[in-house]
């Protein structure tokens, strides 16, 4: 079997437990360690000039290195293109965009780095992943340096409609560090629609059947690879937190009333002051709820260095005590807004509790959440999930009642039916749901990019 090398922004510490890590860096912790692997990544520390010599340290199987950073590099790249330029393009928020040549560069710099740090460490027959818009470029800066190997790409976030695309001004150069790539992974169809019509009609390129594209002398795949969940992880630790003092105590302080719940990171994709109006005009319009359901809204901080995450966190902090100023009772406050994280078990606990889930974003590439929110629900008694329609999931989990997260009465319409769903119509709705989380798990996603990758550069032969 070939080796995998992995290479991510963010590197989750062997030392990390799995309760604390996130599902997909646990996943890919396996994946390494099946295989006999290496994890490289930014070391989270600057230095002014790094040199190209990373960190390295074993455990297991698995050999991380770690990169440092020079400091003004790693805001370009960081701060400035990576989250202030590619992540509202692709999220389609033009009105938020800012594209400063200074942080092309910076981005692109980090890149080089990247490469000639890596390029060492390399055999000519691994397989190497990729993963997200930090590193687009790392294929071709690693090409230039004479590797020939496979290397695979996976972007997390939405690929935007050509329109959209079309207001970056480096979209040209970004797509043709792409093609450098032996196979592109995107969430959805509707992603790779948006990407093969833009080479397709801006770049000149051609597409064959499959997937197959072709730009300038290159060829490689582009294909929607759905990210799944550790479901057996996540159904485990929900039955397990049954009768756990953390359950015990929740139920304590909901004293019998019901529960809604969201989990979003404190980021403007997620729609968070739209789902806290929604809130509102449900407890407005629909009067009944009032002191019988509580929204729990868990928003860790999140990009505080970027000033448009702080204006959210402000924003968030009005509406919700205005909402909680309105409707409050001297034995009941509506919302509950919390910017801590919790481990995958308290998380567990408080889906299974809650029955409404609740999200909301105005463009997301997949949204786990809703799927772990799916996985923790009680089979007898499941919850309903409220998805927005703009959400990755929203593709695969059809038993959602599905919302348009600009409409926020018809998002209160939807709480306010899921929370008077009958129970047969809530069961039916969650085994469609659960079918599918069951069914494209993280260890699936995982071994079919991979296998996949393996295949391309069969049929391409060695690129050139
Ligand atoms: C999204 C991105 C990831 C990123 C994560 C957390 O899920 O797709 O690449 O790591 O957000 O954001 P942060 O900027 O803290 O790494």
């Amino acid at each position: 079997m070939a080796r995998l090398v992995i290479v991510s922004n963010r590197v989750a510490s062997p030392k990390e437990r799995a309760a604390k890590a996130g599902g997909l860096a646990v996943a890919l912790r396996e994946a390494l360690s099946q295989r006999g692997g290496l994890w490289f990544g930014w070391s989270g520390e600057t230095e002014i000039n790094p040199p190209d010599t990373p960190k390295v340290f074993r455990s297991g199987r698995v050999t991380y290195a770690l990169l440092n950073l020079d400091p003004e590099d790693q805001r370009a790249h960081y701060a400035g293109y990576a989250n202030g330029t590619l992540w509202p393009l692709c999220h389609y928020r033009l009105g938020l965009l800012t594209f400063r040549r200074a942080d092309w560069e910076g981005y692109r710099r980090v890149n080089e780095h990247f490469a000639r740090a890596l390029l060492p460490l390399l055999k000519p027959d691994d397989n190497i992943w990729v993963h997200d818009y930090h590193f687009i470029p790392l294929a071709a800066e690693l090409r230039k340096l004479g590797f020939a190997g496979r290397i695979g790409y996976f972007h997390h976030i939405p690929w935007p409609t050509p329109e959209v695309y079309l207001s970056l001004p480096s979209h040209a150069a970004l797509v043709d560090d792409l093609s450098h790539y032996d196979l592109v992974g995107l969430q959805t169809e509707n992603d790779v629609r948006a990407l093969l019509t833009y080479i397709s009609s801006e770049v000149h390129g051609w597409i064959a059947p499959g997937g197959t594209v072709g730009l300038k002398d290159r060829r490689f795949r582009v294909a929607a690879y759905p990210i799944g969940i550790d479901a057996e992880a996540f159904v485990s630790d929900a039955r397990k937190s049954v009768g756990k003092d953390e359950e015990r105590r929740l139920n304590e302080s909901l004293a019998g009333r019901r529960l809604a719940v969201g989990v979003d990171r404190l980021d403007y994709s997620k729609g968070l002051p739209g789902k806290f109006a929604a809130f509102g005009e449900l407890l407005r319009s629909y009067p009944e709820h009032r002191s019988k359901v509580t929204m729990m809204q868990v928003a860790p901080l999140s990009r505080s260095e970027v000033a448009e995450y702080q204006a959210l966190r402000r924003e968030l902090e009005e509406l919700g005590g205005a909402i909680n100023g309105e409707f409050a009772e001297f034995d009941w406050v509506p919302l509950r807004y919390l910017n801590r994280p919790f481990q995958r078990a308290t998380l567990a606990a408080i889906y299974r509790r809650a029955l409404v889930g609740v999200v909301t974003p105005l463009r997301d590439g997949m949204n786990l959440v809703a799927k772990e929110y799916v996985a923790a629900q009680d089979p007898e008694d499941p919850g309903v999930l409220v998805l927005s329609r703009f959400a990755g999931a929203a593709d695969e989990l059809k038993g959602s009642l599905l919302v348009n997260p600009y409409d926020i009465e018809g998002m209160a319409a939807a709480m306010d039916r899921a929370l008077t769903m009958p129970l047969e119509e809530r069961r039916q709705r969650w085994r469609t749901n659960m079918d599918n989380v069951e069914t494209n798990t993280i260890h699936h996603w995982c071994q079919r990019f991979i296998d996949e990758l393996t295949n391309v550069t069969d049929q391409f032969g060695p690129p050139g």
